[in-house]
């Protein structure tokens, strides 16, 4: 894969891939009109516990395995993928270079640029480069926004896509296609969320990804080992179940009585608590002292009152994400399964939004 690629986009077909802990996602967006998207098709196929760890494929067997079955069962035409690397993989950083440079000389700045800051050597590295637009204020210089990663992350991924069969086309990086999910979702806000101070939370299957956005900006984010996981040691250990069964139990509701009181309950709890935790953790170390909204997201999102449970923790208004509420549905969509997906497709459909860049 070019350099250019790794953040770049195109308007061919285009399959969202999210590879992540739990499983593998793929999502395939159209445009139903000039204003509206349409979900053509979705896939979730889990992965093996361990197969994804930290965000680094350490079974390209199983990954590989995964994505085959699940491009199988989308049905899709295209073999064209957009993945994402996690953002800890990726070091960003924005300069400002004179305006009107033309591509190669702005390749050679970026290069030296990327030489002062990078701890690695440069040819182990992938490195792109986006103009933001002008500088503020300014018509003399533009803002350059830099992505570098390490060549074996990058590789280990399309290694994956290109063994189940798929072509690479993008490399994304995660937090930025979340944020365009997101923005789908803050343009349904009230004034589109306007000057208002909105907590992304990601609460997936290892991991909690908290992200505090103002006007599109990200003025905060954090993450750390929190995730469906603990519930699903619990009920393991509680019922002697494999991990594997305990997963299935779980997502089928087919546990016993009193696993809501002892076991559902609690995890619950601690989902409030922990997001409540990260907040107090964003105004201790920001000027900012309040947040408007909530916007939670992952699997964890799906538990029923799990948003109440948020919101009475942080007494800060809690919903659900659902990155497709203003899409059109094809038919092939079932609007119950994905009434429960969906907020675990937030990245998966950011990267299907790639299609669409100019
Ligand atoms: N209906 C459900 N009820 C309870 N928990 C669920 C349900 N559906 C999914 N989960 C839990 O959500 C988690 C998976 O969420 P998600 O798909 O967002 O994780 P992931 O993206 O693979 O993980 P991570 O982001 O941490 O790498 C699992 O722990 C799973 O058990
Ligand atoms: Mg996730």
């Amino acid at each position: 894969m070019d350099i250019s690629s790794l953040l770049g986009g195109g308007s061919k077909a285009l399959i969202g891939l999210d590879i992540s802990s739990s499983a593998v996602k793929l999502v395939e967006l159209s445009e139903a009109s000039s204003k509206q998207y349409r979900l053509e098709r979705y896939a979730i196929e889990p992965l093996p516990r361990d197969a994804v760890t930290d965000g680094n494929i350490s079974s390209l067997e199983a990954v590989a395995d995964a994505i085959r079955r699940a491009w199988k069962r989308l049905g899709s035409g295209t073999r064209q993928v957009a993945l994402a690397l996690p953002a800890p993989s990726v070091i960003t950083k924005k300069i400002f270079l004179p305006a009107g440079l033309r591509e190669v000389e702005m390749e050679v700045q970026v290069e030296s640029e990327a030489n002062q800051y990078i701890p690695f050597a440069i040819d182990e590295v992938n490195l792109d480069f986006q103009v933001l637009g002008y500088a503020p204020g300014s018509e003399e210089e533009v803002e350059v926004l830099i992505a570098a990663s390490r060549k074996e992350k990058v590789e280990d991924r399309v290694a994956a896509a290109e063994a189940a069969g798929l072509k690479a086309l993008v490399m994304d990086v995660e937090s930025f296609a979340s944020l365009a999910a997101f923005n789908l979702i803050q343009s349904r806000l009230p004034e589109a969320g306007k000057g208002k101070v909105i907590a992304m939370v990601d609460i997936g299957a290892q991991m909690m990804k908290v992200t505090i956005l103002r006007d599109q900006n990200v003025v905060y984010s954090r993450e750390q080992a929190f995730g469906g996981n603990l519930l699903t040691q619990d009920i393991a250990r509680n019922y002697g179940m494999s991990f594997e069964e305990a997963e299935a139990a779980k997502r089928s509701n087919s546990l016993p009585e009193n696993f809501e009181h002892d076991l559902l309950r609690p995890f619950m709890d601690s989902v409030g608590l922990e997001v409540s935790r990260a907040l107090q953790f964003f105004f201790t170390s920001t000027q900012f002292n309040q947040v408007d909204h909530i916007v939670l997201s992952g699997g964890c999102a799906v538990i029923p009152g799990v948003d109440q449970i948020v919101s009475s923790r942080t007494q800060v208004t809690t919903e659900v994400a659902n990155p497709f509420a203003g899409m059109a549905l094809s038919q092939k969509v079932r609007p119950k399964s994905l009434a429960t997906d969906a907020p675990a497709l937030m990245l998966a459909c950011g990267l299907a939004l790639r299609r669409f860049d100019a």
